[in-house]
């Protein structure tokens, strides 16, 4: 019988922590409820004493989802342990997921400890967190340039300790496949008490190989991979989770392992942590790309058409990749639309659906057909929206050839309405130059994208914005809209309705996170 592999999701941590990447609780949550619809077996939620914000967001998630375990990552020390606790206590299936460095050159430059000091700490914190949860999670950081005895050493301790999963980290991505792969088959036989836990893997991306050391460490014995939607991480990233359950899929005739991924559900994850960070997919991108199942050369249509096979070695529909299909036009009622968002997996409140809906009717009216794109950009602008300070009410452009583009633009606060007039080198910079004058906040347009979410000069544009503040938070903003001027202010006020909303909270108690704690 084929051996079932756990699937861990960092994309809520490790993920989190690229470069720009920064989500809020809201997005963090509609992320997370999407992992559990993808039935993986583990959602890292957070780094809970790294900042408020991320405590939080790893609360909302331990109350909120159902079906995954809900992680929180702690360094191996009480207080940190004692946090991660606080946030993951509510959780049904809580895993408490502690980790200290093994290799040399972090025990000398980083932690200045002896290899026994680490020892020591290592079993400490699992005896610690084992006080608080069955489940308990040990990472070895830089496991894979760490002494190879020593290693083992750590991970006999730390299984004697009561660890339910020792994770064996390729932390800075140097490894190559048949070394790691060899590495955790080594170890598993060298360690006396390995079969009392899981053995995981976790690779960073930065020579290409994430994917490949996960695959061969699992061909060797591992029994989890620790990945990221779209592969998102630090530096260069994690395994992509999508090439590494789509490996095991397609190649189960040489694998003879399974996991418990329901991977139609994969695209929408890929689609909506997009959304939510503004990191793009690469076109060429195995699995979820734009090209990954686009046939351009005619013989290869041609082979296609006779027989999928020919040259598709997986189906798109098995990623929830369905043709676009033309799914509701004006005359559809609240029902079908209801409908729909069903079959597309999305489960909104009252309140939601409300929104939604009057957002498809108002598009409904004024574009003949909508596809599934069209409700997922619509969901994604209207349902997973921070708390807005400010709202677009009306947005006059003008702009001719030879001419200055001239904006005028009218807000709606709580505290009344802001009208302001603004010019720029094109309508879209007329546009930010004059909602620059109504805002009271600092922050640097650091990266502007608009792509059309269906085919026809009819499509929605879709804009995502990237916005740099004064601290150097990353907040990210989309819009989308038949008019490209007018997503592209949408995309540019949800940014700023972030950062404000933020900046606000932060007042009141919450802090930066501080990426330099790892
Ligand atoms: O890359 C790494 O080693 C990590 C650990 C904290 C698991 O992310
Ligand atoms: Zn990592």
């Amino acid at each position: 019988m084929a051996r079932r592999i756990q699937i861990f999701d960092t994309t809520l941590r490790d993920g989190e922590q690229s470069p720009g990447a920064s989500m809020n609780i809201e997005e963090k949550l509609s992320v997370a409820k999407q992992l559990a619809r993808l039935k993986v077996d583990v959602i890292e939620a957070g780094f809970p004493i790294s900042s408020v914000g991320d405590f939080e967001a790893v609360k909302a998630v331990a109350e909120t989802v159902k079906g995954s375990a809900v992680a929180g990552l702690c360094r191996a020390g009480k207080m940190d342990i004692d946090r991660a606790w606080e946030a993951l206590k509510h959780a049904k299936r809580p895993v408490i997921h502690t980790f200290i460095a093994t290799s040399d050159i972090h025990l000398e430059k980083k932690l200045k400890k002896s290899r026994e000091e680490v020892l020591d700490i290592a079993v400490m914190a699992v005896k610690h967190a084992k006080g608080y949860c069955e489940d308990v999670e040990f990472s070895a950081e830089d496991a894979a340039r760490s002494d190879f005895d020593y290693l083992c050493q750590v991970v006999e301790a730390v299984i004697d300790a009561g660890v339910t999963v020792v994770n064996i980290p390729d932390t800075v991505g140097y490894a190559i496949p048949s070394e790691y792969g060899a590495m955790i088959g080594k170890l598993i036989e060298r360690v006396p008490n390995s079969k009392k836990a899981i053995i995981s893997v976790h690779c960073h991306n930065d020579l290409g190989l994430a994917t490949a050391n996960s695959l061969a460490a699992v061909a060797n014995g591992a029994g989890q991979v620790e990945c990221t939607i779209n592969g998102i991480g630090e530096r260069a990233g994690n395994a992509a989770l999508e090439e590494v359950v789509m490996a095991i899929n397609t190649r189960a005739d040489l694998m003879g392992v399974k996991t418990g991924i329901n991977t139609t559900e994969i695209y929408r994850a890929s689609r909506l942590v997009t959304d939510v960070t503004g990191l793009k997919v690469q076109v060429n991108k195995a699995i979820v790309g734009a090209n990954a199942f686009a046939h351009e050369a005619g013989i290869h249509q041609h082979g296609v058409l006779q027989e999928k096979r020919t040259y598709e070695i997986m189906d798109a529909e098995a990623i929830g990749l369905a043709e676009s299909k033309l799914v509701l036009g004006k005359h559809s009622g609240r029902h079908a639309f209801e409908g729909k968002l069903k079959s597309l997996g999305y489960s909104l409140t009252k309140g939601e659906l409300d929104k939604a809906f009057e957002r498809f009717k108002s598009l409904a009216d004024k574009k003949k057909e909508l596809f599934d794109e069209d409700i997922e950009a619509i969901i994604a602008d209207e349902v997973y929206a921070i708390p807005s300070k400010y709202h677009l009410s009306y947005m006059n452009v003008m702009t001719s050839l030879d001419g200055i583009p001239t904006a005028t633009i009218r807000l709606k606060t709580d505290d009344g309405e802001i009208i302001e007039a603004g010019v720029g080198v094109g309508s879209v910079d007329a546009v930010y130059k004059t909602i620059d004058k109504m805002i009271d906040a600092s922050y640097d347009l650091a990266d502007f994208n608009i792509k059309s979410v269906t085919g026809g000069t009819d499509a929605l544009g879709e804009v995502t914005v990237k916005l740099k503040a004064k601290n150097d938070e990353v907040y990210t903003g989309r819009g989308a809209s038949l008019d490209i001027v007018e997503a592209s202010a949408k995309a540019y006020l949800n940014a700023v309705n972030k950062l404000v909303y933020y900046e606000e909270k932060r007042g009141n108690g919450g802090k930066p996170k501080d990426k330099a704690i790892l």
